[in-house]
């Protein structure tokens, strides 16, 4: 009754790795019960994520092919376009958010284009990033999430849909991303680890705060939706300041490190799995995070619902 801070299934966002082919359900080692799945998996775990009471799941394709500018991410035939489409047919009440990034769709592996001497090239990168965010709009995503990381990408985004008539559909943005050991699982997870160098001349620096208010500040000012904080446990500071700064809903995202940090030492008996987990759901929630992430997300949804 007195408890300041509530922890429930709809403050859950999951994430979902989709990839081509016929009832694939292929685990990914480091992160316990987490999979890649084809899209007759895909709709099956989505629908129970979403019975749990979960309302919404974030996706992230892991594409046949993969080439220097990334095309099979904003292919309208592409991985992700296909999943939108399908869970949005098969389970309509379910909010579909597509992530926009080129680093799984790219033979580098780094979130944009790359100049002649392999720097990130952040402005022709920019109209690849807003056609995909199209693309998934058009094949119905309920929002979109670009993680790359550009500057001016959210402006960008938001013209692309303005003028194909999806004003209605939300940015919602990766504005405080660092550059984070904590990603490592998601790599092997989205098979989008960078084959050179890494991403701190895109992603944030660690030590920085205000740094992150100047970032949710400016991708507000480019139209964004909602801000997202990540990684979330490391930043609970950065979740708190962001929160006191904006009036958009902010979000922040467990990341793959955090989660099977908690599995591996549960594992190990070291720690309880069930109360560890919900302990760090309930610190970012207090932090000031309106939504999480989360690759508990299913989980969590019937611990609470447990009691
Ligand atoms: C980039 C992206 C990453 C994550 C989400 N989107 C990885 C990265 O920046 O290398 C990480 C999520 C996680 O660790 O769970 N498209």
């Amino acid at each position: 009754m007195v408890a300041e801070t509530r922890l429930a299934p709809e403050d859950f966002v999951y994430p979902m790795f989709v990839v081509e082919g016929e009832n694939v359900r292929h685990e990914v080692k480091s992160m316990p019960s987490v999979h890649q799945l084809s899209l007759d998996r895909l709709v099956d775990e989505a629908g129970a994520v979403h019975a749990a009471g979960v309302p919404s799941v974030i996706l992230f394709g892991i594409p046949n092919t993969k080439d220097a500018t990334g095309t099979t991410g904003y292919d309208p035939e592409g991985i992700v376009p296909r999943a939108i489409a399908r869970l949005k047919k098969e389970l309509p009440g379910l909010n579909v958010w597509a992530d926009v990034c080129l680093c799984e769709y790219t033979d580098h592996g780094h979130c944009g284009l790359l100049t002649a001497e392999g720097e990130v090239d952040n402005d022709t990168s920019l109209p690849l990033l807003a056609r995909a965010a199209r693309v998934y709009a058009e094949a119905g995503a309920d929002a979109v999430a670009p993680s790359d990381m550009m500057d001016g990408r959210v402006r960008a985004i938001r013209n692309e849909l303005d003028g194909a008539g999806l004003d209605q559909i939300p940015v919602i943005s990766y504005a405080a991303k660092y550059a984070s050991a904590f990603y490592g699982p998601f790599r092997d997870a989205a098979d989008s680890a960078p084959t050179f160098g890494d991403r701190r001349a895109y992603q944030m620096d660690p030590p920085n705060v205000r740094e992150a208010l100047a970032e949710v500040t400016l991708d507000i000012e480019e139209g964004a939706d909602m801000v997202m904080v990540k990684p979330a446990g490391p930043y609970l500071d950065i979740i708190r300041a962001v929160r006191e700064t904006v009036s958009v809903p902010v979000a922040a995202y467990q990341v793959s490190g955090e989660f099977s940090m908690i599995h591996a030492a549960a594992q190990n008996g070291w720690i309880d799995l069930r109360r560890t987990a919900l302990e760090s759901l309930v610190g970012i929630r207090r932090a000031g995070a309106d939504l999480i992430l989360t690759y508990f997300a299913k989980d969590a949804a019937d611990w609470l619902r447990e009691g």
